[in-house]
């Protein structure tokens, strides 16, 4: 039973079931990640990928199952979890470089963290703007800085780009790919974008709603072992991408 270290997955999770109000919203959804992984959840809307972060964040509690991170069951948020909405969700009244460093609390700017990060998401200079000076891009790179603010093991993003034009998203992509790549930090991207999802990953989980409830189920697993860096145009992503979207269309109906 006592694995050596180096085999535990850093994440591990079991949920049997995770109901709202009465109606099962996930079911039986196991998840294991490597450190440093980067694995995409893709999957309809309303199927429970959302649910799954927010369970994995620590934010919502009432669920039946287990998350472990490191063999440790975990019971709450954690500095060792990382999350970034669609939404960058910058406090509007504390400058860009509170913001980074609000994981420490309000006004920590000053800490050299902040200023390392925000030179690593292209923004050097605008640690002292407000959030409401910035575009959609730039806010979310603050987001992106902010989320890996505590060294995090493992950043959960929930459709992290949708908001932004397709030129600042691949950008985007490029510079969150560098990132946990360096800091071999792990990874969990829900996205509705193939290209994306086959893009950054080493692992894409198909979500599907099964059943009557239509809870949601990791369905299918496709991994990508393409090297990095991709050529978005490469055939093996564009034969994964078929893949992807034969799981989807089997959840097509006459509707
Ligand atoms: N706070 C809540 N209270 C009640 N039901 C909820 C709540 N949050 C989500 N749900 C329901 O749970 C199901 C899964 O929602 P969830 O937001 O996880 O889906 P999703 O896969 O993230 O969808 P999308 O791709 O549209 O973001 C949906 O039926 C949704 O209506
Ligand atoms: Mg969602």
């Amino acid at each position: 039973m006592n694995a050596p270290p180096q085999s535990s997955p850093l994440l591990d999770v079991h949920i049997d079931g995770k109901e709202y109000g009465g109606r099962l919203v996930l079911d039986h959804v196991s998840l294991h990640m490597r450190r440093g992984e980067i694995v995409s959840l893709v999957g309809p809307t309303g199927c429970g990928k959302s649910t799954l972060l927010r369970v994995l964040a620590g934010l919502d509690r009432s669920f039946k199952g287990e998350v472990i991170l490191d063999r440790e069951p975990q019971r709450g948020p954690s500095a060792r979890i990382g999350v970034i909405f669609q939404e960058p969700r910058l406090l509007p009244w504390l400058s860009v470089a509170d913001n980074v460093a609000f994981p420490a609390g309000a006004h920590h700017g000053d800490e050299p963290r902040v200023a390392e990060l925000l030179a690593q998401v292209g923004l050097p200079d605008a640690r002292a703007l407000l959030p409401k000076q910035l575009s959609g891009g730039m806010a979310q790179r603050v987001a992106i800085a902010r989320g890996l603010f505590a060294r995090p093991d493992l950043l959960l993003l929930d459709e992290p780009f949708s908001a932004v034009d397709a030129l600042t998203r691949m950008r985007l992509q490029d510079l969150l790919l560098s990132l946990v790549q360096a800091s071999h930090t792990a990874a969990l991207i829900v996205t509705h974008d193939l290209d994306e999802a086959l893009y950054l990953s080493d692992r894409v989980l198909l979500m599907t709603p099964t059943g009557r409830s239509g809870a949601g189920r990791i369905a299918r697993e496709i991994i990508v072992d393409t090297a990095r860096p991709r050529d978005r145009r490469h055939l093996t992503l564009a034969q994964l991408r078929g893949e992807l979207l034969e799981g989807l269309g089997e959840l097509v109906s006459v509707s």
